[in-house]
This record gives structure tokens, sequence and C-alpha cells, in this order.
């Protein structure tokens, strides 16, 4: 365990890039495993959920080649993967076990998914009980849990599913396993989720379509074993990651910062509406598109915060942002509400109790009361001087150490290494640009 100490820091300043979308990364590597011929990927996300599903895809029987920064898949054809003769570990992703889930479900064979700690406590059940329906079989652990054995089937129902919470991944692992299956897998989602999986099966030749329906929902249907082709992606910057300069600079006394190559999609895009509406400066230029997905840069300045309502509507559009906001609402002058956030609660750690008791031992007053954590801004450097327990949680670790960057004390975060899993190169990135984090 490494831990890393963040000190008070100096403005914040210059043009940066983030690691790419780690949502994009899994999609690139499972769909180009999944199609025919040559998918070459550039500006891959080479975190470690990342490499667990580049390493998942091999075991599988794709090819794999990786040249400095360009990734190759070798497909295998819709239907194409084979048995894996060890175990898949997927470490710490959910993305990767769900989505794999899914790609699994409609192949006749056999596997055994596992992962770490955090992975191995997430439910599961939420994809296994649509998978189920199309003729799919698992072993699990007590309470739906990893590690979890997946009976799939060559001859798989197409999927027709409404979906009980709010989750990209599970929406994906329908549609991956309606790819290798006879006729037209329908899903709908009442509340919309990023949708990188359709924006990718569309780009890849796949047939998929999208409706908007009256009360705000989305039908997708996938018509079943498309033809689909390697194709070349441009992986955008991921926004998850951008938002801990952007918020970082944002509470940081004369910041002027952009960051360049930012993935913008519109269903991933919730945060930034939410610091605007808590005062931030940000500009968005130079809007442009990359593999069906819109890419631009983002400009922020440092902003006197006030806090602000998030409605759950907002959730599925910035669900992994929770964390880093609420460093920007504990620095935020007045009271922030973020409401229907109970999905943290299953996220590579209980996210709700991590910031709620994090930020009170850093001198910040907030409350959960059922699925709403409340959060009373300081509007000046809170008392930070304490070591936050990372919790196997990338988001987590980044989090507090952003708020030790305006402290009184110096936060130290008692485990840095799960930042491995999405942002290689965060303590380096951030101190090229001001912030004092040292490793101890
Ligand atoms: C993801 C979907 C979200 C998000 C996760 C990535 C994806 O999870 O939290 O980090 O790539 O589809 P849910 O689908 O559980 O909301």
């Amino acid at each position: 365990m490494t831990s890393i100490l963040s000190h008070s820091a100096a403005a914040l300043t210059g043009t940066i890039t983030v690691p790419g979308d780690k949502s994009i990364s899994h999609r690139a590597l499972m769909i180009g495993a999944l199609a025919v011929g040559e998918t070459t990927i550039s500006c891959l996300l080479e975190g470690e959920d990342v490499l667990a599903t580049a390493a998942a895809v091999q075991q599988l029987g794709a090819g794999i080649e990786q040249q400095d920064n360009i990734w190759r898949v070798y497909g295998r054809g819709i239907g194409g993967l084979i048995e894996p003769s060890s175990v898949l570990d997927l470490g710490n992703s959910g993305t990767a076990a769900r989505l794999l889930m899914g790609v699994l479900s409609s192949h006749e064979l056999s596997a055994t998914l596992t992962g770490d700690d955090s992975l191995s406590s997430r439910p599961m059940e939420r994809v296994m009980a649509p998978l189920r329906e199309i003729g799919a079989e698992f072993v699990a652990r007590t309470g739906g849990k990893l590690p979890i054995t997946i009976t799939g089937t060559g001859t798989a129902l197409p999927g027709d599913e409404t979906l009980k919470v709010a989750s990209a991944q599970v929406k994906s692992a329908i549609l991956l396993a309606g790819l290798n299956a006879q006729g037209n897998t329908i899903v709908i989602e009442p509340q919309p989720s990023r949708d990188h999986t359709e924006k990718m099966l569309n780009f890849f030749g796949a047939d998929i379509s999208v409706e908007k329906m009256t009360d705000g929902a989305r039908k997708i249907t996938l018509i079943g074993q498309p033809e689909i082709t390697g194709q070349k992606i441009e992986v955008p910057g991921d926004i998850s990651s951008a938002a801990f300069p952007l918020v970082a600079a944002l509470i940081t006394l004369g910041s002027d910062l952009t960051i360049e190559n930012v993935g913008i999609n519109l269903l991933r895009v919730g945060v930034l509406e939410s610091l605007r509406d808590m005062g931030a400066k940000i500009d968005i230029l130079n809007k442009r598109n990359t593999a069906g997905e819109p890419m631009a840069d983002i400009h922020v300045r440092a902003s006197n915060l006030t806090g602000a309502t998030i409605p759950a509507s907002r959730a599925p559009s910035m669900i992994d942002e929770y964390p880093i906001l609420a460093i920007a609402a504990a620095c935020a002058e007045g009271t922030s509400v973020f409401e229907g956030v109970s999905e943290l609660r299953v996220k590579e750690s209980d996210r709700l109790a991590a910031m709620a008791f994090g930020l009170k031992d850093c001198g910040v007053d907030t409350e959960t009361t059922g699925d709403t954590l409340t959060i009373h801004g300081t509007g000046s450097a809170p008392k930070g001087g304490v070591t936050i327990s990372s919790r196997l949680d990338h988001r987590i670790a980044m989090s507090y150490l952003v708020l030790g960057m305006v402290s009184q004390e110096p936060v130290t975060v008692d485990d840095g290494g799960p930042i491995e899993t999405s942002f290689p190169g965060f303590i380096q990135l951030m101190n090229g640009i001001g912030a004092k984090m040292d490793e101890c």
C-alpha cells in the first residue's frame, strides 16, 4: 500500500489531456473481439480495469497486439469466442465483469469470472436475471456475487427487457448478448444512461436503433447476428477523469486550466451542468466527433461556488462524478443536496458512506437521509489534516487528494494503488499543473 499526502496547492494552470475513456475503452476491446477483422484503437485507457478486459478477451481467443499507443484487436466474429482454459480475473472492474457476462451468455461455453474484494462484493443479480431469460445459466456465490461460473448458449433468445435499475452496464450486457441471438433484442430504459454501447455497435455496422418515447424513456432495438467488421477508433479522454483536475481548478484560487480532447457524450455531462448550477466558469471549445462520439476541449477557471440541489433525474449522467462533486460542494458557500443517489452504495465502495464520513472527518458538516446526501459547504478551506481510507476505490482516493489541495492541513489517502484502475499518472499530472502530492 502506498499512502499519498496532498498539501495545499498553488493555482492550477496549463493545458493537459487525461487518459482515454474507461467505458469506451472496454467496449472497443470487446466489440473489436466480436467483429470480423482488425480493429485499431488509439488512446485506449491503459489502466488496470481495461487491461483486465484486454487479458480476458485474449483468453477468449481474440488476438491483441500493442505497439506504442496503438492497440490492435483481431476479432473472431459474432459467436466466435472460445472457452477459456483458466479463470477470467476482472480485478476491480464492474464494467468488465458485467459486459463480459452479456457477451458470454450467447456463446456455447463455460467460463468462471472473478475479481478483487471490492468487485466480489458488488451485486451481479441485476445482470444475471435478464441473461437467464435468454438462456444463460449461472452459479454464483451467496447473494449473487463473484466468483460466478456462467454457461452460455449458442441458441440464445433475444432479450426483451425494461430496466429496473438505471444502469448502462445492465443495458450493455443485454445488448452484447443480443449480438448472437436470433431476432430483435429490445431494451427499454426508463431513465437514459450512457449510450456508448449503442453508438459503438452502430459504428461497427450493427443494425441498432433508438426510439425516444413520450415519457422520456429510450427504446433500443438491436437486430441479432449482424455482420460487424473491424474499425479504427480514437478513444476520447474520460470526462470522469477530467472531473478531478477540473474541480481542483475550480476550487483553487487563480486557476486557469484547459483539458483537451475530452468525451462529452450527452449522457455523461451531468457533472458540467451541476457545476455550472453551482456557479462554475466552464467553457466548451472546439467540439468535434471521434468514432461516433462527441469530444471537445474544456476550459475552466477558479470560481466562487455556491451550494445547489442536484435532482435524482441527473444521476445516471454523472453517476461516477458524485465523489468529486461532493468535494466541490464541501468548498462551496451554502448547502448542496444530492438527491436519489442510492446507487452510490454499490460502486467500487459504498461511496455515500465514504463521502459522508470522510468529509465529516475533514471538518465538513454532512448528512445522509435515505438516498439523499446533504453537504453544508464551508465556503473556505476545510480543516483537513486526516487520513482517509481509499476503500479500494480509485475515485474516493482521487477526490480526497483534490480536497487536500485546498485544506488547511494536508490530507493523506492510505492507499493510492486503486488510482491505477482508471487514471495512471494522476499524481504526476496533478503535480505538473500545481498540485503538491507526495507518495509516502
Ligand atoms: C459504466 C456504467 C456505470 C458507471 C461505471 C461505468 C459503463 O455503472 O458507474 O463506472 O461503462 O457502462 P452502472 O451501469 O452500474 O450505473
